[in-house]
């Protein structure tokens, strides 16, 4: 009886010993588990961060000069139609203190951040109203300033220009071509120019490549 006694426990231990071998093996396969779920999302989180840090550095890559006295006037909006949904910097010329050529030695001016930007711009695009006949006077003086940088750093970016003026046909051949004049001077590519509705919706297609 006794020796019944002792077999029945010894095969109860037996059981209970196996019973938590299978329990604690499952636990350990779910840890496992949870944990290489974990490690998979944590990538994915990173590649979706390096995406989007690529997109925010990318954001410069469309710089839009805006060469007009008003910031958000008539030349920032045919900016805005070529854009459309295109992610660009504006940067407005009459922010900044360039001065005229041959006056560059004064403290304030702030013609090498403009240029900075230009170099990291792929696409630039050069809005200017008409005034007399002609591009702003914030434009030109910032081609004539470029002269100091002729070495190769534009070298390769895309130019796009838009004229805006109440009755701008006298001004787009002359402003058209000092801009194409300037592009070849320093080997950027000269895509096209833009005034009418028609005109910025087909240089947007192309800008619309170029960006992608
Ligand atoms: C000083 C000055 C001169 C202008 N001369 C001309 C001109 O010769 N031809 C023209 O079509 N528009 C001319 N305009 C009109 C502007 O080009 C036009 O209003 C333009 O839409 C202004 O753009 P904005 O809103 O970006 O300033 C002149 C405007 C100013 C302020």
């Amino acid at each position: 009886m006794k020796r019944k006694i002792f077999f029945s426990a010894f095969f109860i231990i037996i059981l209970a010993i196996a019973g938590l071998v299978i329990w604690r093996t499952y636990q350990l396969r779910q840890i496992s588990m949870r944990e290489s779920s974990e490690s998979a999302s944590n990538n994915t989180s990173s590649v979706q961060k390096t995406s989007k840090d690529s997109t925010i550095s990318n954001s410069g890559t469309q710089l839009f000069i805006n060469a007009s006295q008003n910031k958000d006037g008539n030349t920032a909006t045919l900016g805005k139609e070529l854009l459309g949904d295109i992610q660009y910097e504006q940067l407005n010329l009459a922010d900044y203190h360039i001065h005229q050529i041959g006056q560059s030695s004064v403290d304030k001016d702030q013609f090498d951040t403009v240029f900075r930007k230009m170099q990291d711009a792929k696409n630039i695009i050069i809005g200017t109203p008409v005034y007399w006949s002609d591009m702003s006077g914030y434009l030109k003086t910032l081609l004539d300033r470029m002269g100091e940088h002729e070495d190769g750093s534009l070298r390769g970016k895309n130019v796009y220009l838009l004229i805006q003026g109440s009755d701008p046909s006298d001004a787009i051949r002359p402003i058209t071509h000092v801009v194409e004049h300037i592009s070849n001077t320093f080997q950027m590519n000269f895509i096209g120019e833009a005034t009418t509705d028609e005109q910025v919706s087909n240089l947007h297609d192309k800008l619309f490549q170029n960006s992608r």
